[in-house]
């Protein structure tokens, strides 16, 4: 089949295109620059120009696709952000995802499949929750769910089915965010905030992606969460990654420094628990993560980086 992935140069969406091309299914990727377009080509896609906030181009791009994924995003790589940050991000998930079933439901295409988050839902104080939990108080998660809300009415009116895939917290060894919280440890840097020991459910990339690939090969309306098989605490999970870069155990800093140095919305997601299931993803569509837990996924991570000489011990 035929695929339109948008964000198809992003650390979730090469993914995807690499996976979707071993599969023998021809992609068209969204790019906006000669660099983004070159990836795209790199890894066996078609590029094509298109920005999200063009709804004329993204439906040109989208001609003759099958099955359109929207797996871009603008989530802030700085380690303190405030409400401007995520605005880009926002539009994003509501613009961009607004201009995606516009042109799922012009070219005719059977689904429209998009990236969300586990933590846009529940109380996020360690209590576990599922795909019907309610959404959890914060604004900088409400487009996430707006983005949801919007592909569904779309989907419904116009009559294709919807998916919307909440991943858990993505891990890999070029996620811009994974490869900070390295950095900061192998530096001695302190990454944990206060007493607390907040629990994730987490994903490693490589496996959020084959969710999508698998999803888009029988797809069917719905909400689901895409996680590995068993929440981790933030300290369990940075411990041992210290472990595996040989560096001393993470150290935790007081939260009124966190305050200063992570911002509100930093300090908020290391404090933050959300731990979930893919019990549902499971049934539905008979996957697997490829890596079960962390300690499989960070034994390929710290392999790849050792590959590499990341990181760096120097300031
Ligand atoms: N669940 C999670 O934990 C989760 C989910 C997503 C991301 N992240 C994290 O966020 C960080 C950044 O993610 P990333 O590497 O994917 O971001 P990225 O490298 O900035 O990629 C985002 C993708 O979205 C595309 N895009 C952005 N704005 C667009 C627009 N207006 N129109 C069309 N395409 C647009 C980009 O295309 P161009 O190349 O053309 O700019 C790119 O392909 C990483 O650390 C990642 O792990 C975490």
């Amino acid at each position: 089949m035929r695929v339109l992935v948008a964000g198809a140069s992003g650390v979730l969406g090469r993914r995807i295109v690499r996976q979707l091309v071993a599969r023998n299914h021809r992609v068209v990727g969204l790019a906006r620059s000669e660099t983004a377009e070159a990836t795209v080509r790199s890894l066996g896609g078609e590029p094509r120009r298109a920005d999200l906030f063009d709804a004329n181009a993204v439906a040109q791009a989208a001609q003759g696709c099958e099955i359109i994924i929207r797996a871009a995003t603008a989530i802030p790589t700085k380690v303190r952000t405030g409400p401007k940050d995520w605005v880009m991000n926002d539009r994003i998930r509501r613009e961009g995802t607004r201009s995606l079933v516009a042109a799922t439901a012009r070219v005719g295409a059977r689904a429209f499949l998009q990236e969300s988050v586990v933590w846009a839902v529940g109380t996020l104080d360690g209590r576990p929750f599922d795909e019907d939990a309610s959404p959890a108080r914060d604004p900088i998660l409400a487009s996430a769910l707006d983005g949801e809300r919007i592909a569904r009415e779309a989907g419904s009116s116009q009559g294709f089915p919807t998916l919307a895939l909440r991943c858990g917290g993505f891990y890999s060894a070029d996620g811009w965010h994974t490869r900070i919280l390295a950095d900061s440890i192998a530096k001695g840097r302190p990454v944990l905030v206060g007493r607390q020991s907040p629990l994730w459910s987490l994903i490693h990339t490589d496996d959020a992606a084959s969710a999508f690939v698998t999803a888009a090969e029988a797809p069917k309306p719905g909400v689901w969460h895409v996680v590995d098989d068993r929440p981790v605490t933030l300290v369990e999970f940075l411990g041992e990654m210290a472990k595996r870069l040989g560096a001393r155990p993470p150290r935790r800093m007081p939260r009124w420094l966190a305050r200063m140095f992570l911002g509100r919305y930093g300090t908020r997601l290391l404090t933050s628990s959300f731990s979930t299931s893919n019990a549902r993803f499971r049934r539905d569509f008979g996957w697997r993560p490829s890596f079960p837990t962390y300690a499989e996924g960070l034994d390929e991570v710290v392999k790849s980086w050792r590959a590499e000489g990341f990181p760096s011990r120097r300031s």
